[in-house]
């Protein structure tokens, strides 16, 4: 039986990044609403309880009744999970003097507890929180604290395995946290480690060839990585019983649809190529409207995926590239269950397909992990998240035929120079990058990565309703600017803009004013998310 930690969400931001370090531990785990916990499911090896952004004493905050867990699995609260556990037990818990935010040092620990086995002297740990536990309930110990923060982590007497830490050892601030999280997890609750990229398309593919049988099913394409790995998966454990559509909106990068359908083929996928372009263009001409344009490809999107679907008489499933991060019911401060499922929308009633989403329980790094489990090649799996509506959303003002092909020449050039250009990192930088899943060799300390690998994401704006004056050769210029994107990101719900050398600006920017025709400004955007958004429109 494949053992699973449950975290329960109490609503922090960091609630799916406890997740995915528990999952680099090889561990099975599920984030479920702080209410929801299974307590029929046989396979729970250990809890987790997540922060939040109340105070145990705000009126609307999150509380549970732990009787039915406590003792039963190992507990680890964390932040406010800590706080409440405290609280409901008789502790005290109070606003922290002044804030007790950011970098601190564990400068007193119990060195034999089993919680932190292997941590160093002054370990650094990340504090984000408004209350602190001033007295701990009967019994219970503390077992670390920083100069500022008295009770930074407790356990329960008795060497009962329940545990409390006021800092996030999930966030990358708090050295040596992945360790605190591999002493729970692996020592404390007997976590296997059996979960695994080569595990997981092992059970998958048994899973699907007994879920569909010989039935047909249909799957949309978008060139991306997740319906990418959901199709090679599906492959191999149905064959040419699976039937995919790959709609050409004629918004894709350059070339994009002629090489995704050869690396497709390339792979054994029985894939259907549809160029819609003329549709879009058709439909899309004089809409300036970013939420008009999304409406109208959307719609069409449909009608045309559809209309392939519908040829397939005898399909009896709907397969989707649904990964986990587009599922977990994260709780808002409301308290309301705020659902982002994304869906391909709108197949007809009458094809009554069943849904068959194989990457469900998977975060993106897993995704491309299991994508190299089943030999793609690299580009496809490495390649940047892109807009379902394409370019369309990166073409301010209206779109036309002439604008898409400015957009993607300039494009081409500035994603090719990311792929091209080579940098050595080491340290916490290079640290950083294979902890991202991002395929490098270490030598000599040192890893040699591209640019392309080192960001979340990276596009071209167009500003068409814009133009500038230049010069070219003896002739006086007046045309359109474009701007250069590019992002850091873990999950895309936060970013920074990414901090690209010099040289490899001007080089860029020379080369697409020089080569491009109708462009004569290149610009780079600095804006974070928030305030500002990763695409533009
Ligand atoms: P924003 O611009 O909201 O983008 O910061 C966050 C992530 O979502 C992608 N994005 C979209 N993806 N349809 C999509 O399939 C859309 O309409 C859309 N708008 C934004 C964006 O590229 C980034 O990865």
């Amino acid at each position: 039986m494949q053992q699973k930690i449950i975290i329960l969400d109490f609503g922090s931001q960091t609630t799916q990044l406890i997740g995915r370090r528990v999952r680099e531990l090889d561990t099975f785990c599920e984030i479920l609403p702080y209410n929801k916990f299974p307590h029929d499911d046989p396979s729970v090896i250990g809890v987790i309880l997540s922060g939040s952004p109340f105070s145990v004493y705000d009126e609307t905050a999150f509380k549970v009744d732990l009787t039915h867990i406590r003792g039963k699995y190992p507990i680890l609260g964390i932040c406010y999970g800590a706080q409440y556990m405290s609280y409901l037990y008789g502790g005290n818990v109070e606003p922290a003097g002044s804030r007790e935010y950011g970098r601190q040092n564990l400068t007193s620990f119990e060195h034999d507890n089993p919680l932190f086995k292997g941590f160093s002297e002054n370990s650094q740990v990340w504090m984000s929180h408004g209350d602190t536990i001033t007295a701990l309930p009967e019994g219970f110990r503390e077992i670390a604290s920083t100069p500022t923060v008295k009770n930074a982590a407790y356990q329960a007497p008795n060497g009962e395995k329940l545990w409390g830490v006021q800092f996030h050892p999930e966030v990358f601030h708090s050295v040596q946290g992945s360790l605190l999280l591999k002493n729970f997890v692996v020592d404390i609750c007997g976590s296997r480690q059996d979960w695994s990229a080569a595990s997981f398309v092992d059970t998958t593919v048994a899973e699907i060839k007994k879920q569909v049988g010989t039935d047909r099913v249909i799957l949309g394409l978008s060139g991306g990585v997740d319906s990418s790995v959901c199709a090679v998966l599906l492959n191999r454990a149905i064959g040419k019983n699976l039937t995919c559509i790959f709609v050409d909106h004629g918004m894709l990068r350059k070339n994009e649809f002629q090489d995704v359908m050869r690396d497709y083929e390339v792979l054994g996928l029985n894939v259907i190529g549809v160029n819609a372009s003329d549709k879009f263009l058709i439909d899309l001409a004089g809409v300036t409207d970013p939420e008009e344009k999304r409406k109208i490809i959307g719609r069409d999107f449909i009608e045309v995926f559809n209309a392939e679907a519908k040829k397939i008489t005898d399909a009896k499933w709907l397969a989707q590239g649904t990964i986990y991060p587009d599922r977990i019911e994260s709780l808002n401060i409301t308290g309301k269950v705020i659902k982002s499922h994304h869906n391909v929308g709108g197949l007809p009633e009458e094809m009554r397909l069943s849904l068959c989403e194989p990457l469900k329980w998977l975060f993106k790094d897993e995704v491309r992990r299991v994508g190299r489990q089943l030999g793609m090649p690299e580009h496809l799996i490495t390649r940047h998240p892109f807009p379902g509506p394409g370019l369309a959303v990166r073409i301010l003002g209206d779109i036309t035929r002439e604008k898409v092909r400015i957009l993607q020449d300039a494009d081409d050039i500035y994603i090719r120079s990311l792929r091209e250009y080579k940098m050595k990192l080491k340290g916490e930088e290079a640290r950083r990058i294979l902890a991202a899943g991002v395929p490098a060799d270490m030598k000599d300390g040192e890893i040699e990565v591209s640019l392309y690998d080192q960001i979340w994401q990276a596009g071209t704006i167009l500003l068409s309703s814009v133009r500038s004056v230049g010069v070219m050769g003896d002739e006086r210029t007046y045309e359109h600017p474009v701007a250069l994107r590019a992002v850091t990101s873990t999950d895309a719900m936060t970013a920074d803009w990414a901090h690209l050398p010099y040289d490899f600006m001007a080089k860029v920017s020379t080369e697409i004013i020089n080569k491009v025709k109708g462009v004569n400004r290149v610009c780079y955007d600095i804006s974070s998310k928030p305030p500002s958004t990763i695409e533009w429109e």
